[in-house]
């Protein structure tokens, strides 16, 4: 048997990384496998909304078909409506749809069974899970460090505008997550903490920071960053390599790399698809009468907006493990705009192929030990 202390401190340490990790696993598997009950459960009720359970009860079938709105289900052979339509702008007509036309209109509850027992449970436990793959992978794989150490010469990755841009957007993303996640979980988690005066209070205040955030800060900094990062992230050769050698994250080997990676254009092609259509669908839900939406639309448009966000959110998750914890020498780069020329080399080497000979290298004091420094001398 091989004794702990026959081996190097290095190998010690990630010996008991591994078993931390391990631990965490089991102990939070555990915790996990009893929810298998309560998806059933959720499951089958979700399973007899939609009428897929055996019934014996014709009259029950009878209002099921009302409640489809099904022609022929009425007496007269027209669906009943307790509401006759509201008229059409500039018109006597009235404007009949599925909402008014038919007596009872399930959609409500099948929409709330969607956003509370598909979206809000599977999307909590996602990035759940989520932290504690990442937590366990920074356990296992630990941060990737420069592999020359800093050089001490740095030049300019992003411009002071394209990190403002950056910033801007990234704060009120925050803002947005915390606020939607208050309000899609407010009554599971939030009410039981706050109590409920606690929690309206606050729900109005997330109300309020998320209608106003989303459309008027978040939206222009989404909409500029895709301006300016479109060139950035087209296909290239180089994309399929990097992503068969697994981005660099497992194993040693790091994969060439132009201005942004593959992983990082793959997050800003998500952001100019998903990212976009939990936008769109946040300036429905936020603006409800503008434009006369049906409620049908408004509750596509909430589970869309719904299950977009929460696949944002994780998403987003992966990135800033990668921009922080997750790379040494990452965060410096949005924050100060430098990077160290052996950061630039080990990550994005075709990158700093095309600007060596044209970019300004700036000289820093290194601090001791350390890889970062603020730009303090600079050569031509
Ligand atoms: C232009 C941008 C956005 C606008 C206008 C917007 C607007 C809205 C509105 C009006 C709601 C409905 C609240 C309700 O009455 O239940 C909502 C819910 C929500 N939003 Fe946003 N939003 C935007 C972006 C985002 C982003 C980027 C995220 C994620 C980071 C997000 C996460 C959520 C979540 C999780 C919910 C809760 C869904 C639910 O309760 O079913 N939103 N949003």
């Amino acid at each position: 048997m091989t004794r702990n202390r026959n081996l190097t401190p290095e190998r010690r340490r990630r010996y008991w990384r591994i078993t931390l990790a391990s631990v965490v696993l089991m102990v939070v598997g555990a915790m996990a496998l009893p929810l298998t009950g309560y998806l059933y459960v959720g499951l089958s009720d979700a399973y007899a909304q939609g009428g897929g359970a055996e019934d014996s009860n014709p009259r029950a079938n009878y209002w099921r078909a009302v409640r489809a709105g099904q022609a022929g289900s009425s007496a007269d052979g027209v669906n009943y409506s307790s509401v006759t339509g509201r008229p059409m702008p500039g018109s006597d007509a009235l404007w009949l749809n599925r909402e008014t036309e038919n007596l009872i209109n399930g959609d409500g509850q099948n929409w709330r069974q969607i956003r509370n027992r598909v979206i809000a449970v599977y999307g909590g436990w996602i990035l759940f899970g989520l932290i504690v793959v990442m937590l366990h992978f920074y356990a296992i794989r630990g941060r990737v460090n420069l592999e020359d150490g800093a050089s001490g010469v740095k030049v300019l990755r992003w411009t002071a505008w394209e990190r403002f841009v950056h910033w801007v957007t990234a704060v009120s993303f925050l803002v947005l997550a915390v606020t939607g996640l208050s309000l899609l979980f407010g009554r599971s988690i939030l009410i039981p903490l706050m109590g409920p005066e606690g929690f309206s209070v606050w729900a109005a205040i997330a109300m309020g920071l998320h209608e106003f955030v989303g459309p008027w800060i978040f939206t222009p900094g989404v909409a500029l960053m895709i301006a300016m990062w479109l060139i950035n992230n087209l296909p290239e050769k180089g994309d399929i390599e990097w992503w068969i050698k697994g981005g660099g994250i497992i194993g040693k080997s790091h994969p060439s790399s132009g201005r942004l990676n593959s992983g990082e254009k793959l997050w800003f092609w998500f952001i100019a698809t998903f990212g976009v259509a939990c936008i769109v669908t946040g300036v429905i839900l936020a603006f409800p009468v503008e434009w006369a939406q049906t409620r049908s639309t408004m509750q596509l448009s909430n589970v869309i907006h719904g299950a977009s966000a929460l696949l944002w959110i994780a998403f987003w998750m992966g990135h800033a493990y990668i921009g922080t914890i997750g790379s040494e020498g990452s965060l410096e780069a949005m924050t100060t705009g430098y990077v160290d020329v052996n950061w630039a080399k080990q990550h994005h080497d075709r990158w700093y192929e095309e600007i060596a000979d044209s970019a300004e290298h700036v000289t820093v004091q290194q601090p001791a030990g350390g890889a970062t420094g603020e730009p303090t001398t600079a050569k031509a």
